[in-house]
This record gives structure tokens, sequence and C-alpha cells, in this order.
């Protein structure tokens, strides 16, 4: 059995009788608008946004495409979600990446240098998995920003705090949000945006007609009516991770962030792909980070505990031998 902890899915399938409720509904009908409308309201509603806000896509990936098509000069962190330079690369699009610190710090000022750019900032921030900017920052630089900036809370439900409640339906805040984490839909692909009242109509005509299927708007119905138990998947999440965070802490020479997300970033003192094959040979995907983050880094999801837990022995016995080893060199 494969163990996959290297894309911040939810461990944890949606209940048995989700997927019969799911299952039993028309499959032969295309998703009409009074469907998609259904679920526009218990979106608004659970999440306390105006209906006419709220434009449903395919995944949070379909908005990230959707708004940088449709603005087409872009700006966003290196690193961020991957997802973010995908989408501008792939379509040519005017993208500008604004360098975080060392350490994940944001620079304020070198960011104002792109003010006129349509802003991406993942909050908790993929791959760190920290929040890098906090209400009054982000309502500063909303003040001074000239375009509209785009708060992507795709791992919010893991976080302290949420930021969602700043949108403002004649601002310039856009807010996304996606079903694939605390919500355990990334298969049937939903997120949606809260969108102010001025650019609704050039994302709307942009939208394909039926861009998200029946299956996810039925299974969206019935988890938005029992949030319960997602909170509790939540919670478990948050659990698992404070563990997590303590066990790797303690490893000397691992380097790990504290995460709000249901991830974690770390850095070992040499290159990764060791480990990677050690982990893969328990059936374990962790994220490879070299690339984007430095020598030594990878991004592990928090999975089921019995997961989390090989994950950690495995971990642990590999940085042990490491060091063992450089001693005995030494
Ligand atoms: C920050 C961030 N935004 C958006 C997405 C895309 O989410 P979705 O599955 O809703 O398309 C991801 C996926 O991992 C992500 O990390």
């Amino acid at each position: 059995m494969v163990v996959r902890l290297h894309l911040n899915e939810n461990p944890w399938d949606l209940p048995p009788e989700a997927k019969a409720w799911v299952a039993a509904q028309r499959w032969h009908l295309y998703p009409d608008e009074a469907l998609y409308d259904l679920v526009r309201a218990g979106v608004a509603a659970y999440w306390g946004i105006p209906t006419e806000s709220v434009v449903l896509t395919n995944g949070a990936d379909e908005a990230i495409a959707l708004l940088m098509l449709w603005h087409r000069r872009v700006a966003f962190w290196r690193p961020a979600f991957s997802g973010y330079a995908g989408v501008a690369r792939g379509w040519e699009l005017d993208a500008v990446e604004i360098p975080l610190g060392p350490d994940f710090e944001v620079p304020w000022d070198a960011m104002l240098e792109a003010r006129d750019r349509l802003l991406f900032l993942d909050r908790p921030h993929n791959p760190s998995g920290m929040c890098l900017l906090g209400r009054a920052q982000l309502a500063d630089l909303l003040d001074r920003w000239q375009a509209w900036i785009v708060l992507d809370e795709t791992y919010a439900d893991f976080a302290r705090e949420s930021l969602t409640d700043m949108f403002d339906p004649e601002g310039r805040l856009i807010v996304l949000r996606s079903f694939s984490k605390s919500f355990c839909m990334a298969g049937l692909r939903l997120g949606f945006m809260a969108v102010p009242r001025s650019i609704l109509k050039p994302l709307e005509v942009r939208r394909l007609p039926f861009n998200v299927n029946r299956l996810a708007l039925y299974t969206a119905l019935w988890v938005l009516e029992r949030p319960e138990t997602f909170q509790t998947y939540v919670a478990a999440v948050r659990q698992e991770r404070q563990a997590m965070l303590v066990r790797m802490a303690r490893l000397p020479g691992l380097r790990v962030w504290p995460s709000e997300a249901n991830f974690i970033l770390f850095q070992g003192p040499r290159h990764i792909e060791g480990l990677v094959r050690r982990l893969a040979e328990y059936g374990i995907q962790i994220r490879n980070l070299e690339n984007v983050v430095g020598p030594g880094a990878a991004r592990v999801s928090v999975g089921r505990p019995e997961d989390n837990a090989q994950f950690l022995d495995v971990l642990e016995a590999y940085y042990a031998a490491e060091i063992s080893g450089r001693l005995a060199v030494s």
C-alpha cells in the first residue's frame, strides 16, 4: 500500500453514507444552474459571504487559472504554491515572482513594486505552512495595492485564524477556498472564489458552462449540511501535526518550520534523495523540495496516526544513522 504524504490530501475519505447518497443521484443530467445555485447559497451561508459574490470552480486550481487568464499581469511569492507559476508559465503570462527571505520573510517594500499586478498570497503558505501575513498587514497592503489581491485560503481551516471575513463585495480582495483539504474532496475537484462586484462579469463570462460536475455539487451539499464531520477531521490533523512537530524538533540537525497547515516543511543536513528512497521502501511518498527551498528540504503531509508514526520512525532512524556516520568520519 502506498502512503501518499506528498500532496497535502486529507488522509480520511468521506463516509460511506455520503458516497451512497451521491451515487444515487442522476448522473445523466448536466449540473444545471439550480443545483449550482443551491451549493453557492450553502457556501455563502457557511462562510458568511454574499451569495452573488461566490463563483464555484473546478478546484481552487480553476479559480487561479480563471483569475490569471483574466488579468494576465500577475505576481506571487517565490516559493509559493507551484500552481501559480505553472499557470503563468503554461499560458505565457506576464508574471513577477517576489523572492521571500531565507526564513520566508516577506519583502514588503520590494513587493510594492508589483502593486499594479494581480497578487496571489497563499495563507497558510505552501510550502512553509506558516501564515506569512496577518490581518493588519493585509489591510495595509490592500490600501497600498493598485490592483486586486487574491488571498488563497486553501489551508485556512487548519490555521489559527482565517481572513475570509475581510472579503468586501465593494473592495479589491478576492478570497479562494478549496473543498480538497478539510472537506476530503480532492478527487472531486471543487473550490470557490469570493469575487468583488466590479469584476464578477469578466470572470463569469470566462467560466466554462458546467465547470463543476454534478457529483462534486451533490457531495458539497452533503458536507455543508454536516460541517461537524469535517471539524472533527481538522481537529485530528491539528493534533497529529503538533505531535509530529514535537518529535521532529527533537532531531539534531533537522530544521522544522511551525506549520498552520496540514503539512510540515523540514530541512535535513544532507541531500534528501536518500531519505526519499528509504521512505519509498516503506511505501511512503513525501515531496522533495530541494529545487524550491534548498538542499535537504522536503514537505510531508499530516496523514493518519499510524502512517505518521511510520514516517517518524524512518526519519529518526535515517538521521540517527547519518549523524553517527558523520561523527565516525570526522
Ligand atoms: C496554496 C494552494 N492553493 C490551491 C491549491 C489547489 O487546490 P485544489 O485542489 O482546490 O485545486 C493547492 C493545492 O495543493 C494549494 O496548495
